[in-house]
């Protein structure tokens, strides 16, 4: 058993802690610098003797991996290393099913650990394997994107996608503990850092208008890995996602407001083909930006409101239009049939989140088709 001096060592190089309280299902959220040296450490400190099966793709294997198994391997906690294609595409059947039959081949037993180190795809996809995988194992977290970090190794959502859209497939399966390591950061590709950030300023624009407002201030602290604006990014945001996760945790009411801006994204994502040409936040970043225009175009929030949003996410270097996606344009008919593949599609009606002000989302479902569809052709036509 390890000591309880050993764990609370094992704990202070964190400079933050965020719980995430979910009864039996808790965990704790690690965020600071230097923490993937600490991993193994982490490991050994909270989840006992179990060892490790590593899942990761080979962008992240290329800089980190050789970090992370010399600290699962300094406390014998590693069995293994699965490297996997990076991009969206491997978050797919296609993948799954050998990735489960490569982790059965390393031996890892019900009482072990799968490992998802790497962004969302790495993430929700290890996360699924280890739902599934001898009925389910338990999973830690190293997100390596900033977009992962915030949010999607929180919460517990796990899946893939099919082609019948994003995230049709998956269970809720919570991690064991999650390890954010500010300094994975830096090899990021400055697009991904940016498509991450959209995520960052969601928490802002869903529910809390002070973090915006600080968000426009500081926000350049955060592109240039300033130590203190990034771990007050990351804690506020992961708070943010804990508290809504702990309150809702199978989104049956307030979990959707996470989804500002993610109807109109996920059918722009699917749109584009899940290529390059838009990344998952960008997608975020256009779909906010549309869920506060065709929120003031209801007369639901103030006039100037989306204004300050769009300036705000152009200042970051994020997409606020469909005229920002290249490749062609867009067919608002086209758009309203793919958002009727969303999961939160209730008797054939969408879910929208929409928003009465910066901080002020809520969930609508009295939206008519025609109405998103008209508002889609004028944007449309206006790029
Ligand atoms: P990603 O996992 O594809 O990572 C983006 C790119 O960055 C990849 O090429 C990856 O190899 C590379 N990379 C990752 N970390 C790196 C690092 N430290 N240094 C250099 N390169 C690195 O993309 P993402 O944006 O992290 O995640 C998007 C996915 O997350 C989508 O599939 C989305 O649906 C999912 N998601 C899930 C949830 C959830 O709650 N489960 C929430 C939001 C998004
Ligand atoms: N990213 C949305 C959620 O976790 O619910």
């Amino acid at each position: 058993m390890p000591t309880l001096a050993h764990s609370m060592a094992a704990t202070t190089r964190a400079a933050r802690t965020v719980p995430v309280p979910l009864g039996g299902r808790s965990y704790d959220v690690l965020i600071g610098p230097d923490l993937l040296s600490e991993a193994g450490r982490l490991v050994a400190g909270r989840l006992g003797k179990a060892r490790c099966g590593v899942v990761t793709d080979e962008n992240v294997a290329r800089h980190h991996l050789a970090a992370l198994e010399a600290s699962l391997k300094a406390e014998g906690r590693h069995k293994g290393s699965i490297v996997l294609p990076a991009g969206e595409p491997t978050k797919s059947f296609r993948e799954l099913g050998p990735l489960c039959e490569r982790l059965l081949e390393l031996g890892l037993e019900r009482g072990d650990l799968v490992v998802a180190f790497g962004g969302g795809v790495i993430g929700d996809l290890a996360g699924f394997a280890a739902g599934i995988l001898r009925r389910g194992v338990r999973f830690v977290q190293i997100p390596t994107t900033l977009l992962a970090q915030v949010d999607s190794s929180v919460g517990g959502k796990t899946g893939i996608n099919t082609p019948q859209g994003k995230n049709l497939i998956g269970v809720f399966h919570q991690p064991a503990l999650v390890i954010a390591d500010t300094d994975v950061l830096k090899t990021l590709p400055p697009r991904e850092m940016r498509a991450g950030y959209a995520e960052v300023a969601k928490y802002g624009l869903l529910g809390d208008a002070g973090f915006f407002g600080w968000l426009e201030q500081a926000y350049d602290g955060i592109f240039s890995f300033d130590r203190e604006t990034l771990v007050t990014a990351l804690e506020t945001s992961v708070k943010a996602k804990a508290a809504i996760v702990a309150r809702d945790e199978h989104e049956t009411g307030d979990r959707a407001l996470l989804n500002l801006g993610h109807t109109f994204g996920h059918a722009l994502e699917a749109w584009t083909g899940y290529s390059d040409r838009l990344l998952h936040g960008e997608g975020v970043a256009i779909g906010m930006c549309l869920a506060f225009r065709f929120s003031e175009s209801l007369g639901l929030c103030p006039p100037g409101t989306a204004e300050r949003v769009t300036r705000h996410l152009t200042a970051a270097g994020l997409p606020t239009r469909l005229s920002d996606i290249p490749g062609g344009k867009a067919d608002a008919g086209e758009l309203v049939r793919l958002m009727g593949q969303d999961k939160k599609v209730r008797d054939g009606r969408l879910t929208f989140i929409l928003v009465r002000g910066i901080g002020e989302a809520f969930i609508s479902r009295d939206i008519d088709e025609p109405a998103v569809r008209d508002f889609l052709a004028r944007e449309i036509a206006a790029s």
